[in-house]
């Protein structure tokens, strides 16, 4: 069986100043506990650099919220892979925030995934689905469904960089968190899928769970077999609180 290295990150989203995301960033370089989790967090776009600083010679990594699926050109407002390779070892692809506000779709979602892949960046990929197709009985059908376009898009051979964030909508930033049996049950389905692309992958792709994740929950997460870790918008804002998360994590 392979073991994957757990992965923490914190979405910071549109909050913090400049001053904050400084101070935040110096509190969990300085705060991290010994263990062998991944940590990564993901600032706004023009705080990366000042953050990047702040993490010099600790072992959080730094990731952007969202990079474009294209390489250079006429796409004002937009920042690609390759402007963020050297900055960022990661990079937020399809948050359901995004998909919502700036109508991001599979196929583009696939697209910035790969542009990030070209440049060097393991791409975080975000999927899940919405309450009224939870209700449906239609989870996994919808996952699969955006797990196939990452796959198209990335190919087979790319899956084993790839971190693949289940979120569903209806737990993020609502205080109502999916089961850890939710979680297994749409992780599982992921990793299915994803074996299918690539046997040998799946077993290496990591898988993390997100929506209203905090230190009281993440270990009941970390506990099922397909989750390797933890995509935290809330909690992440705040050191005491993520740094409880990563040490959870080990
Ligand atoms: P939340 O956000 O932890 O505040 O629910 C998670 C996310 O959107 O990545």
């Amino acid at each position: 069986m392979a073991t994957r290295t757990r992965l923490i990150a914190g979405n910071w989203k549109m909050n913090l100043e400049e001053w904050a995301a400084v101070e935040l960033a110096g509190s969990v370089a300085d705060g991290l506990p010994n263990g062998s989790a991944e940590v990564v967090v993901c600032p706004p776009f023009p705080w990366l650099v000042p953050v990047s600083a702040v993490l010099q010679g600790s072992r959080v990594a730094l990731g952007a919220q969202d990079c474009s699926a294209a390489e250079s050109g006429a796409y004002t407002g937009q920042v690609s892979a390759s402007m963020l390779n050297g900055l960022c070892s990661f990079v937020i692809a399809g948050h359901s925030e995004r998909r919502r506000d700036a109508c991001e779709s599979n196929e583009l979602v696939g697209r910035k995934a790969a542009a990030a892949l070209a440049a060097g960046i393991t791409p975080i990929v975000c999927v899940g689905e919405s309450l009224e197709t939870r209700d449906a009985g239609e989870a996994v059908t919808f996952v699969e469904t955006q797990v196939d376009a990452i796959v198209a898009a990335v190919g087979a051979a790319s899956l084993p960089q790839i971190v693949i964030a289940y979120e569903p909508i209806w737990a993020i930033g609502t205080g109502r968190s999916a089961s850890p049996e939710d979680a297994q049950e749409i992780a599982s389905a992921i990793r299915a899928r994803i074996s299918g692309a690539n046997a040998a992958a799946s077993a290496d792709v990591r898988i993390l769970y997100g929506g209203s994740a905090n230190a009281a929950n993440a270990g009941t997460y970390l506990g099922v077999p397909d989750v390797d870790g933890l995509l935290v918008g809330g909690a992440s804002l705040k050191s005491d609180s993520f740094l409880e998360i990563v040490a959870v994590a080990g």
